[in-house]
């Protein structure tokens, strides 16, 4: 039997490689480019949508609810990176970078440190609406921009940002496990229940629906575990943490860079954000 290998998504499809690479080039100039998404791409935010929606009632956090409402984003097309820009940019002065692909890690934590979210601007692959193993658009939108709009979240991953950029390679191997286990993959308690924070859960429906089922450990939210434990990024998610609230769970990430920017002399007195509001 063929295992499916996910780090292989697209790869035999020429059409989308070209069609990749045609976005990617647009997302390496100075300025935010205007996509022009194909009729594909539209039918492929729409059919992840339809999915993910009724997941997300089900089982996002109010931040991440009420962000999107904020957004106000039509379900049909697959919106642009520059309208996107400036709605962020009004409700939680935030600034969209576009990016070709997956950031490297000091490139990445820099931009969050300038209040600047690094965005790819391709999509997925339509025969997989439901995972992507590289972050797309629909990851950008969906997981990050959504909870970005809540100011309290906006604040957080900007000094986040400061303190990892400005880390050592060991510390910042640390603060990526701790981003990836509560940005990305963080579990709020919400009315005695738990719920989706992270980006990578909120835009993946497989990921989604793995976290709610029976094949997932899910431990309380220590920084300091997080900081330590490994992750693949090529398979469903085995262990979450879950925090008391999205405020705990701010607390705790907070808390952690004091005390990683404690052991890195200097860094620590980063820790307050610019506010460019
Ligand atoms: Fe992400």
């Amino acid at each position: 039997m063929q295992s499916f290998d996910p780090s292989r998504i697209g790869l035999d499809d020429p059409v989308y490689r070209a069609r990749r690479c045609s976005i990617a080039n647009k997302s390496a100039g100075p300025s935010i480019a205007r996509i022009g998404y194909t009729q594909m791409e539209h039918a492929c935010w729409r059919a992840v949508l339809a999915r993910l929606e009724p997941l997300h009632a089900r089982h996002a956090c109010r931040e991440h609810l009420e962000g999107w409402r904020a957004l106000a984003l039509d379900r049909e097309r697959a919106p642009e990176l520059a309208d996107l820009d400036a709605a962020i940019w009004s409700i939680a002065r935030f600034r969209l970078q576009p990016c070709a692909g997956l950031l490297d890690a000091r490139a990445f934590f820099s931009a969050l440190a300038e209040r600047k979210m690094p965005c790819t601007q391709y999509l997925r692959h339509p025969s997989h609406p439901e995972y992507t193993p590289e972050p797309d658009m629909v990851h950008e939108v969906v997981g990050h921009l959504s909870v970005l709009a809540d100011p309290r979240v906006a604040d957080a991953v900007q000094r986040f940002g400061m303190v990892a950029a400005s880390a050592d390679a060991h510390h910042l191997e640390e603060l990526e496990r701790l981003f990836w286990f509560s940005f990305e993959y963080g579990l709020v308690e919400e009315g005695g229940e738990l719920r989706a924070f992270g980006a990578g859960l909120l835009s993946s429906i497989g990921e989604l629906e793995h976290a709610f089922g029976k094949h997932v450990t899910i431990r309380p939210f220590d920084a300091a575990i997080a900081a330590a434990s490994v992750y693949d990024t090529m398979s469903l998610q085995p262990v979450v943490f879950a925090a008391g609230s999205v405020d705990d769970l701010l607390d705790r990430v907070m808390d952690q860079l004091l005390t990683c920017g404690r052991r890195m002399r200097g860094v620590s007195a980063l820790v307050q954000p610019d506010d460019r509001r």
